[in-house]
C-alpha cells in the first residue's frame, strides 16, 4: 500500500499523555474531511487526558498496558500489546499511525510491519537532541533554535525519515516550560501538516531502490 489513496484514509492516534497533538489532528481533519479521518485512538496509559478528547469526539479507544523496558525485561508485555494492538489496526482498517506523545519504543518488527505508514513528532530538531527531554538539552547546549520534527519511524529512536521541521528561536531567559509551550504551538500546525504531504504522496519513505541508488 502506498499514499495517496483514492479515498479517505483512516488514521489511528497513538497517545499516552494529555493529546494536544491529537487535538490539533482531530481539528484539522474532522469526520468529514476528505483526505483523513481519525477512526482509533490507542493508549498504554488508562488516565491519558487524550481519552477524552477520544471520547468527546465519539471516536474509539483502545487501551492496553505496556510497560516500560524496566518491568518488562523480556519484552513480552510489548509483544502482547503489538498483537492486540495490530488486530485492532486491521479491524479498524488503519492506513497511517500517528504517534503523538506515545511514551513506549515498539519492536522492529512492528515497526518494519508499519515503515512508511507510521509517523511520530518529537520537539526538536532531529537529528539534535533524541529521546526524553529535548527541550532541556536544547536548553542545556545553548542552542538559539529549535524546533519540532515529524518524520517516518524507522528501527531507531527518533532517527526515522523527516517529513517536516518547524524552527523556533530560543531565548537566553527561557526555562524548560517557555521553550517547551513555544515549541508545542508549531507541533500543531506541523503534525497536520506532515499528514497531508504524506497522505498526498509528497513526501515517501525513501524506498530501498533510492537508498541503494545514494550509495
Ligand atoms: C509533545 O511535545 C510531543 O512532541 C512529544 O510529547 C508531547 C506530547 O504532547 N513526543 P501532547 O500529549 O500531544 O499534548
Amino acid at each position: 500500500m502506498s499514499f495517496p489513496l483514492n479515498r479517505t484514509a483512516r488514521i489511528a492516534v497513538f497517545a499516552s499523555g494529555r493529546g494536544s497533538n491529537l487535538d490539533a489532528i482531530l481539528n484539522a481533519y474532522p469526520h468529514d474531511n476528505a483526505l483523513a479521518n481519525v477512526v482509533l485512538i490507542v493508549s498504554n496509559n488508562p488516565d491519558a487526558g487524550a481519552l477524552e478528547k477520544a471520547r468527546a469526539h465519539n471516536i474509539d479507544t483502545f487501551v492496553h498496558p505496556f510497560p516500560g523496558r524496566k518491568k518488562d525485561p523480556g519484552g513480552e508485555k510489548r509483544q502482547a500489546f503489538e498483537q492486540q494492538v495490530q488486530q485492532q489496526l486491521e479491524l479498524f482498517g488503519v492506513d497511517l499511525v500517528c504517534l503523538a506523545g506515545f511514551m513506549r519504543i515498539f519492536s522492529a518488527a512492528f515497526n518494519a510491519r508499519w515503515q512508511g505508514r507510521m509517523l511520530n513528532i518529537h520537539p526538536s530538531l532531529l537529528p539534535l537532541f533524541k529521546g526524553l527531554h529535548p527541550q532541556r538539552q536544547a536548553l542545556a547546549a545553548g542552542v538559539s533554535e529549535s524546533g519540532c520534527t515529524v518524520h517516518f519511524v524507522d528501527a531507531g529512536v527518533d532517527t526515522g525519515p523527516v517529513v517536516l521541521q518547524r524552527s523556533v528561536p530560543v531565548f537566553a531567559e527561557d526555562d524548560e516550560a517557555a521553550l517547551s509551550a513555544r515549541i508545542l504551538l508549531k507541533e500543531h500546525e506541523a503534525y497536520p501538516e506532515a499528514i497531508r504531504l504524506v497522505l498526498e504522496g509528497q513526501v515517501r519513505y525513501p524506498s530501498l531502490f533510492e537508498n541503494a541508488g545514494e550509495q
